[in-house]
């Protein structure tokens, strides 16, 4: 076992930071408080190879593994949630399942320009009522000659708004249950397709969240995704790989409220002395570092066995369930390590808290990880 990243793991990792101090970290208060998408950051990111880092370089990816994409996602996380959160759906549940199921000519049509940023994805499951439960689809797609009707109303979709691709998870027939659910891919401006409000959220405020309306939405046929059925599967599939994005975002912020306390610690004084010679805040910062570091391997460790083509459902949930639970505990303490300052926009830690328990919803809630894990165990 060799815990040493490689030259070309610390460039990417190294790219990533420089990034995200240089270009995130300025305006990233404002754009929480204004709840702004980061447009130009976004953009900025698609130039750099950021929106489609693990696709394969003749669909204009990256070519780069797991790994690179998690220390990617780790750096950014640390600053900008928001935009990390584009940038994990984009690569994780659109990206990577357009390229694994697509066809040939969807892969030209819509992962080429997904792949480098030009144009964003989102993914369409949750509905009102099918969060958790997401094998009780409403959403209805009908087959009639060479196109699908498709009706309903989908919830919660990062890059709702500012997304040009969706792919939507449908019942094509409910009398088959979960296999009876299909998946499409629906192009915004489609006749009959409607983006709801933008919802007023408590953290990734930055990040562009929308429920989305479907009513009598003509789907060419020819953009169904795999055959009909698959999609509960292709759903699932891409949630596991999703759940290693949101894993390393959730590190990300921890790391990030860590890093922000250890320097103020260092830099505030109380008693005479820099508050990081007090035993009280030392404690602090060694659970925070204890916790971190034992999230980072799980995440890593999930990451690996994806690139090694290994099974790794059970990997990433456990590291996402995880990961998520230190990025709370880490993001509270952080508050409390900076005290008032805590408390106030400008230290930074108290959006990081808020961002923080996003992490432990999405793509999952915590007990559905805890679900995928025993079942894992129980197999
Ligand atoms: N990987 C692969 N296949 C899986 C799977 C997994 N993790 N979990 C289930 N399946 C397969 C099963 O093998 C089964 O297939 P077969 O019948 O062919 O064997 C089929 O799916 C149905 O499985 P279950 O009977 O276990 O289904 P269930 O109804 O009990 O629920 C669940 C399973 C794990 C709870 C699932 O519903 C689930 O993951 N729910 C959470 C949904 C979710 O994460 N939503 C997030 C929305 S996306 C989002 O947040 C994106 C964003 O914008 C940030």
């Amino acid at each position: 076992m060799n815990f040493e990243l490689s030259e070309e793991h610390l460039a990417v990792r190294d790219a990533a930071r420089d990034f995200a101090h240089s270009e995130l970290l300025p305006g990233v208060i404002e754009r929480d408080s204004e709840a702004k998408f980061p447009k130009e950051q976004i953009k900025q990111m698609g130039e750099l190879g950021f929106m489609g880092m693990m696709v394969d370089p003749k669909y204009n990816g990256g070519g780069m593994d797991t790994l690179s994409y998690v220390l990617a996602m780790e750096e950014l996380s640390k600053i900008d949630a928001s935009a990390s959160v584009s940038m994990s759906v984009n690569n994780s549940l659109v990206c990577w399942g357009l390229e694994k199921y697509g066809t040939e000519d969807q892969k030209e049509k819509y992962l080429k320009r997904l792949a480098t940023g030009e144009i964003l994805g989102a993914f369409c499951l949750s509905e009102p009522e099918a969060g958790s439960d997401a094998t009780s689809q409403r959403t209805e797609a009908k087959l009639e000659g060479d196109h699908y009707i498709l009706n309903g109303t989908k919830n919660w979709i990062t890059n709702g708004g500012t997304a040009s691709v969706y792919l939507v998870i449908a019942q094509t027939d409910s009398s088959l249950g979960h296999k009876g659910i299909s998946a499409f891919i629906v192009e915004k401006g489609w006749d009959g397709f409607v983006i709801g409000k933008k919802e007023d959220k408590l953290g990734i405020r930055g990040s562009d969240t929308h429920s989305l309306m479907f009513t009598d939405v003509k789907v060419p046929a020819e953009n169904r995704i795999g055959d009909e059925g698959f999609g509960f599967r292709f759903a699932m599939e891409t949630l596991n790989g999703g759940r290693i994005g949101i894993a390393a975002q959730a590190l990300g912020i921890a790391a990030g409220a860590y890093e922000f306390s250890l320097a103020y610690s260092k830099e505030r004084k109380a008693f005479g002395k820099p508050i990081s010679q007090h035993q009280a805040i030392q404690f602090k910062l060694a659970d925070m570092a204890t916790t971190i570091e034992a999230a980072r391997l799980l995440v890593y460790k999930a990451a690996i066995l994806k690139d090694q083509g290994k099974d790794y459902a059970h990997a990433s949930a456990m590291a996402k369930l995880y990961a998520s639970q230190v990025a709370m505990d880490v993001t509270v303490e952080a508050v409390q390590v900076h005290g008032g300052y805590g408390y106030v926009k400008e230290y930074h830690v108290e959006r990081l808290m808020r961002d923080a328990k996003i992490t432990q919803i999405y793509e999952g809630t915590s007990e559905i990880q805890k679900i995928v894990i025993s079942r894992g165990i129980l197999k």
